[in-house]
């Protein structure tokens, strides 16, 4: 079944071959991608339409590019594509994957910007006489443009940042020292993120997929609304959500049982708000349609609504639909597009002032 163009689902798992990606995605809305290709005749994946296993190294690259050019035309222009890779041994000489698998992107207009060791603790074990062990793979991240977002004061390291180096800020900048280009992340237990056993490969450590999110997305970005989520303090639904197993998330312990629980409870939480507000607005503009010049659904208003909404738990002023409905009947004449989509906490505090308070 292919979707129409104008019909994109957001977190739907397509269990698809990646090479027939444009059927499904075929716009440009991406802002990042983070994978890691399957291997080369290293492992069998158990399927028809597996691309690796079996194949002729210049068709496995081929292959490569045809999915990597459909990523390539569904993400924006600022946008950034991240490459867990590695170079492996095959007859007795090493293939270099990572450089072979660059050139190839290139050919399709991706433009190399770094080249990061990942230095992580085990590996698929490589223990061949007279070899090193191998104990690192490569991450490499490719832009379509010069310019492409790169938000690199998001992971500086301050726990360093000594007093000389304020002193030079040409060499040092007072935000903190630019981390390198060598990362070091263990690989989780395995089994450890599943609900059940599962042996994967090499299971990617949630800290470095946070750390790549950190430098390639930003704040308001469909995927980031850790702030309200969060599991420490006054500001977050965690806080005013009563469950008695909830520490369990704060634990090692995976618990996904409660971690469903406390999804359900921050959508409902999220829609209470949204359904209260959206009781006061004018019908025709609770759209997302750009050519509505009065349409308040974007990202922007969306971001401003669960700041405000974070102001509400903050202040233990929060409430149910009801609550909503009667607050937000102050919202009339509200001027939601005056704001830019940097100034969304803005935008939440006036809500939150001029309805709440
Ligand atoms: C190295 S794994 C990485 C998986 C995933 N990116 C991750 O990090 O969990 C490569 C994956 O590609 C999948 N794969 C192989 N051929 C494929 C194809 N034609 N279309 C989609 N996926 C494919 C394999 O089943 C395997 O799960």
């Amino acid at each position: 079944m292919y979707m129409a163009s104008n019909d994109i689902k957001l977190n739907t798992v397509y269990n698809e071959d990646s090479r027939h990606l444009n059927k499904f995605l075929n716009k440009q809305i991406v802002d990042v991608t983070i994978t890691s290709p399957p291997y080369f005749d290293l492992k069998d994946y158990g399927h028809k339409m597996q691309i690796g296993f079996g194949q002729e190294y210049s068709k496995y690259l081929e292959d490569l590019k045809i999915v990597f050019k459909n990523i390539y035309d569904c993400t924006k222009d600022s946008g950034s594509l991240w490459v867990i890779i590695d170079s492996f041994r095959k007859n007795n000489e090493v293939t270099p994957l990572p450089f072979d698998f660059s050139n190839k992107l290139k050919e399709i207009g991706w433009k190399l910007q770094e080249v990061i060791i990942w230095e992580k603790d085990r590996t698929v074990p490589w223990t061949h006489k007279g070899q090193m062990r191998n104990l690192f793979e490569y991450i490499l991240l490719f832009s379509k443009n010069d310019k492409y977002n790169f938000f690199i004061d998001e992971v500086r390291d301050i726990s360093t940042l000594k007093k000389w180096w304020v002193k030079y800020p040409e060499r040092y900048n007072p935000k903190g020292k630019t981390p390198d280009g060598l990362w070091k992340f263990d690989i989780p237990t395995q089994g450890s993120w599943g609900s059940g056993y599962i042996r994967h490969f090499c299971p990617l450590p949630e800290e470095m997929i946070g750390q790549i999110l950190k430098i390639s997305s930003k704040e308001g970005d469909i995927v980031r609304f850790k702030p309200l989520v969060k599991f420490e303090g006054q500001d977050t639904l965690f806080r005013i959500w009563r469950n008695s197993k909830k520490a369990n998330l704060k634990s090692k312990k995976d618990d996904f049982d409660v971690l469903k629980a406390y999804k359900q409870f921050c959508a409902q939480q999220v829609k209470y708000i949204f359904i209260g507000l959206k009781q006061n607005i004018e019908k025709a503009n609770w759209t997302m349609d750009r050519n509505n010049s009065n349409a308040i659904l974007n990202v922007t208003t969306i971001n401003g609504v669960i700041n405000c909404l974070r102001l509400l738990i903050e202040n233990d002023t929060y409430g149910d639909i009801d609550y909503y409905k009667e607050k937000f009947k102050s919202i009339e004449g509200f001027k939601f597009k005056k704001y830019k989509s940097s100034q969304y906490r803005k935008m939440g505090k006036d809500i939150f002032d001029r309805c709440f308070k």
